[in-house]
């Protein structure tokens, strides 16, 4: 009798474990669907290859985020040497949360892209040239509608214009924009992206992910791929 006594609580344990378990994992798995994939196709909609006719590349950015501005310029080089129809370069925003001005420079870079398609990457670019002054440390002090101000004023109106800033504040504060970031974010931790740079060749993940890489591993790298298309 003493054996058993004991084993029907551990199998009622056990049970509610697992029913609990049943129910957090239905809460938690279905993460919301964007209307549209997530990701920005390096030389717009025109340079867009058939799907499977070219190798893709994905990285994964931070704009505040100094390795990814390093990981950028070897790998538009190499996107310029093979050219759009045989590498298609695809950038996803992944605001990482120990920057503190991240998630407001991704939400900027989804506005942007709402109002103009074309000045995405000449933002990206903007946020990497002067990133410095988003760090936490300038920033530490300031109020976040401090920097939302600067980042319109000193990065967004040089790109899209002065006239179209009102557009741009109004689409900013809009809840689409916010809800097109943190996709972002949700899109990158479902691929166990865990920093950035983060790439995926054809879906694979590259082992050098974490650190810019250069432009000729970028070229031994894609150079088997392409030549065999
Ligand atoms: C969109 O942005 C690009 C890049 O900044 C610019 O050349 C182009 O004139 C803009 N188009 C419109 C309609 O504002
Ligand atoms: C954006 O939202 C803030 C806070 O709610 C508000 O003070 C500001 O006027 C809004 N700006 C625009 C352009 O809608």
């Amino acid at each position: 009798m003493e054996p058993s006594r004991h084993r029907v609580p551990a199998a009622a344990a056990l049970l509610v474990l697992v029913a609990v378990a049943a129910v957090v994992g239905r809460c938690g798995a279905q993460l919301p669907i964007p209307v549209r994939t997530d990701g920005f196709l390096y030389g717009g909609k025109s340079a867009a290859p058939a799907w499977g006719d070219a190798v893709v590349v994905e990285a994964f950015f931070d704009p505040v985020c100094p390795d990814s501005r390093d990981a950028w310029p070897p790998l538009q080089r190499a996107a310029a040497h093979y050219g759009a129809r045989r590498v298609a370069v695809v950038v996803h925003l992944f605001p990482l949360p120990y920057h503190s001005s991240a998630f407001m420079a991704c939400r900027s870079i989804h506005t942007v892209h709402k109002l103009n398609a074309s000045a995405v990457y000449p933002l990206l670019e903007n946020f990497f040239k002067y990133q410095e002054g988003y760090y936490n440390m300038p920033t530490y002090t300031k109020t976040r509608a401090a920097v939302v101000a600067e980042i319109a004023n000193n990065l967004v109106a040089p790109v899209i214009g002065e006239a179209n800033l009102a557009a741009y504040r109004a689409g900013f504060n809009d809840s689409q924009s916010d809800q097109a970031t943190r996709i972002s974010f949700k899109f990158g931790c479902a691929r166990g992206v865990t920093g950035t740079p983060y790439y995926f060749v054809n879906g694979i993940p590259l082992s050098d992910s974490g650190s810019p890489m250069d432009y000729n591993k970028w070229i031994s790298t894609l150079d088997p791929l392409v030549g065999k298309m």
